[in-house]
């Protein structure tokens, strides 16, 4: 028996660069989009290959083996939903359709309570990697109907990333809504890391005062790694080593300094409050975002509020030394978040994710790959319950080490005015796990003054209420 063909439905880049992927890897691939300009694409892109393309919703269930594998690739929101629409009316029961958008978690719910009444198997599949990842080799996030992913894996696993040492980068993760979930806080941890990045830069060029050329220097030394070393440091490398044909400045001098961003990284940050889970370098990055934004008053507000010049006292060198540990430190931590988020999230909503799995398929295809995944991954692997990874005895002694590193970079960020919003926010929250006692006592004590809500006792178990204002 064949191994069946697979439909791949909305053909925007991604859409088509994982339809070719799809094909490349031995399978048949039926391609729809309503839409001609982008039918007619990739037409172009897949001539003389197995790929079918139409523009017919009927003709694209007709030309599909049964059941039915029909891959979304629509953007999230309203689109998601009438491409559902269309396609329940042309597929059957028993078909299953894998939405590999970046849907948010409680509408993948909302569909698949939906489609599974209608008879339907619904996947929620995150895809990262891009559109090159999509063509080559994508890190896959797929959740929800177990039998159903069973069905997909084959296809999957073979379209994935594939890992030196530990396979492809593909993992069931877990019930429900898990895999829209693990991929939204993928986005997440992306946000912090490239804010926590972005920093850097920004310290070394406005508090050290170094050229875009030295910083590029920087940078792409930093990219052997073995503890920055990622995908994200690589690109970073890449963007400030970019000339501007126009003007042969380099080129990110000449981007306006406003963030754009679709919404993950504010879900996950919105989810971990939710849940009571702290991700303060993660939702500090959306602040963050969302500040860039105020380019007019900002522009404004820089010629009436004042702050220091900027310069240096002490030696760059020694500084670029202690901002490479304090990055790797920041990355720990908005590692440490998003999967402390993910843990409390897989027991809050019964996914069954298993957090060693996650960041094995994290290790490539995907934004936020980096070498720090590996021993993220072993940690996980050898004590699946971790809570948080800042206190596991292999990442203890790492924390111990870079943070005075970390303690040091944020001063001279302040001294010289500089924003250091995740790295600030990163010592912050290490500063607060690793507290034996927070200044909480005097907010319970408010609590109670202003509206009686109570407060408990270190010396004497018991809820007690007190008159704050009197001594009699
Ligand atoms: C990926 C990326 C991709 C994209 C996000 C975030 O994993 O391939 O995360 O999904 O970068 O949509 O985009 P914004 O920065 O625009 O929110």
């Amino acid at each position: 028996m064949s191994a069946g063909n697979f439909g791949v439905a909305g053909l925007g880049v991604m859409g088509r660069n994982v339809a070719l992927n799809i094909e490349r890897n031995g399978f048949p691939v039926i391609a729809y989009n309503r839409g001609g300009d982008k039918a007619q694409r990739m037409r172009e892109e897949a001539a003389g290959k197995n790929v079918t393309v139409t523009q017919s919703i009927e003709e694209f269930a007709r030309l599909l083996d049964r059941p039915r594998r029909v891959l979304l690739m629509v953007t999230a929101g309203a689109g998601t939903d009438a491409v559902i629409a269309d396609l329940t009316k042309a597929l059957e029961k028993g078909d299953i359709i894998i939405d590999g958008g970046n849907s948010h978690f409680p509408d993948t719910d909302r569909r698949a309570a939906a489609l599974h009444a209608a008879g339907f198997h619904f996947v929620g599949c995150g895809i990262s990697g891009g559109e090159e990842g999509a063509l080559w080799g994508p890190s896959i996030m797929p959740g929800g109907n177990r039998e159903a992913y069973e069905r997909i894996a084959p296809v999957l696993e073979k379209i994935a990333a594939k890992t030196a040492d530990d396979g492809p980068c593909v993992t069931y993760c877990g019930r429900a809504s898990a895999g829209h979930y693990v991929k939204m806080v993928h986005n997440g941890i992306e946000y912090g890391i490239m804010q926590a990045i972005c920093e850097t830069y920004d310290i070394l060029r406005r508090a050290a005062g170094l050229p875009t050329a030295a910083i590029q220097k920087i940078f792409q030394d930093w990219t052997a790694s073995p503890k920055v070393g990622g995908f994200l440091v690589d690109i970073t490398a890449e963007c400030l080593g970019k000339i501007d044909p126009d003007t042969g400045d380099a080129l990110v001098e000449k981007v306006l300094d406003t963030a754009g961003q679709k919404g993950t990284g504010k879900w996950t940050a919105q989810s971990a409050l939710d849940l009571g889970i702290p991700i303060p370098t993660l939702a500090q990055a959306v602040n963050a975002r969302i500040q860039s934004g105020l380019k007019e008053a900002r522009v404004e507000a820089s010629k009436i509020l004042h702050g220091p010049a900027g310069g240096l006292r002490g030696d760059s060198g020694e500084l670029t030394e202690r901002l490479h540990d304090a990055l790797y430190l920041s990355m720990i931590a908005c590692y440490a978040q998003g999967l402390h988020l993910i843990q409390a999230a897989s027991r809050e909503y019964d996914f069954g994710t298993d957090l060693a799995e996650v960041a094995r398929i994290w290790k490539d295809g995907c934004i936020i790959r980096s070498k720090l995944l590996d021993p993220i991954k072993e940690a996980f692997r050898s004590d699946p319950g971790i809570e948080n990874i800042i206190v596991h005895p292999s990442f203890a002694p790492v924390v111990n080490a870079a943070l005075p590193q970390l303690r040091s970079v944020v001063p001279a960020a302040v001294e010289n005015g500089v924003p250091a919003t995740c790295l600030g926010a990163s010592l912050a929250y290490l500063d607060s796990y690793r507290a034996e006692f927070l200044p909480a006592n005097l907010l319970q004590a408010l609590r109670d003054n202003f509206g009686a809500h109570t407060y408990r006792r270190l010396d004497k178990e018991g809820v007690f209420h007190s008159q704050w204002n009197r001594n009699d």
